[in-house]
């Protein structure tokens, strides 16, 4: 618990933590931050992250978040390596297709959901069963579990389906001490998304829906999810965290110039 005579400052001190798709991205930067912040971090990924994790002083595991027997053999690997685990971020995603209901293949829309969806409730289910009090599990899911985006329903399905469970897991988890949040990115440039965040003209959409005059970085992220990891956010339980710019608060005044015509600043906008 935070105390204003000794304040925790997001200390990790002390903590075991695993971040899952740690080898890349959101999930790396986050093993990062763990570390500047003093935790034990075990990095995990389906991906070699060795040599990332060598460069923390920390261990690698892989995992596949998707097949249960490979979580609960990492969070037992962990605990016999560490003694304890505190902190648990079901990070690892994949976007396999966007392009809508009509057209999404069904394989890659149960791949998707296996790893996303089931990736995080395996997670949590082997995380929690090895945590005492004070545990936090933090889980990565998106503004596409939020509202809706053109050509996501599936991505974002498998999204919706990580704020609900960790909703839900708040509810359960939360009487033996133990805390489920998740955090909810806008678009952030990473390997998932391949280069189109650095296009032009999809920056210029990005942000046009944003309120800020930059793209989301993997820092941005991995600060929300560390704070959620932290102590200091001990009485936040069942919380969706946007990391999102504002995108999810409403429309942007280039939404609106863009439909009515004209400029809202200068008084021109054309409202009829
Ligand atoms: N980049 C974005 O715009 C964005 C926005 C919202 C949410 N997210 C979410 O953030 C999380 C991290 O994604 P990122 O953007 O850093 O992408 P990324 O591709 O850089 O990292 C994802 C990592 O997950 C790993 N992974 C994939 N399948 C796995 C599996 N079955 N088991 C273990 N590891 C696996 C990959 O190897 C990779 O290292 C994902 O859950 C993603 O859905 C990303």
């Amino acid at each position: 618990m935070p105390s204003p005579e000794e304040p925790a400052l997001f200390s990790l001190a002390g903590k075991v933590a695993v971040v899952t798709g740690a080898a890349s991205g959101i999930g790396l930067a986050t093993a990062r931050r763990f570390a500047a912040a003093g935790a034990t971090v075990v990095l995990s990924d389906i991906n070699d992250a060795t040599d990332e994790a060598s460069d923390l002083g920390a261990d690698f595991l892989a995992v596949d978040v998707s097949e249960e027997d490979s979580v609960a053999s990492l969070v037992a690997s962990v605990v016999e390596a560490h003694g304890r685990l505190d902190v648990m971020v079901n990070n690892a995603g994949v976007l396999l297709t966007a392009k809508g209901i009509d057209a999404d293949s069904t394989d890659d829309v149960r791949r998707m959901i296996d790893v996303n969806l089931f990736g995080v409730l395996f997670g949590m289910r082997h995380a929690s069963r090895a945590m005492g009090p004070g545990g936090a599990i933090v889980n990565t899911a998106s503004m596409a579990g939020i509202v809706g985006f053109p050509g996501l329903s599936a991505y974002g399905a498998s999204k919706w389906g990580v704020v609900g469970l960790t909703r839900h897991a708040a509810v359960e988890l939360g009487p033996l001490g133990i805390r489920a949040n998740c955090v909810c990115p806008t678009g952030v440039a990473t390997p998932m998304v391949g280069s189109d965040l650095d296009h032009w003209a999809v920056r210029s959409q990005v942000l046009a829906h944003q309120h800020t005059d930059r793209l989301a970085t993997v820092d941005d992220v991995a600060a929300a999810i560390h704070y959620l990891a932290s102590d200091d956010a001990s009485m936040v339980n069942g919380h969706a965290l946007w990391v999102d710019g504002g995108l999810g608060a409403g429309m942007s005044i280039e939404m609106i110039e863009a439909a009515v015509g004209g400029s809202i600043r200068d008084g021109t906008a054309i409202i009829e």
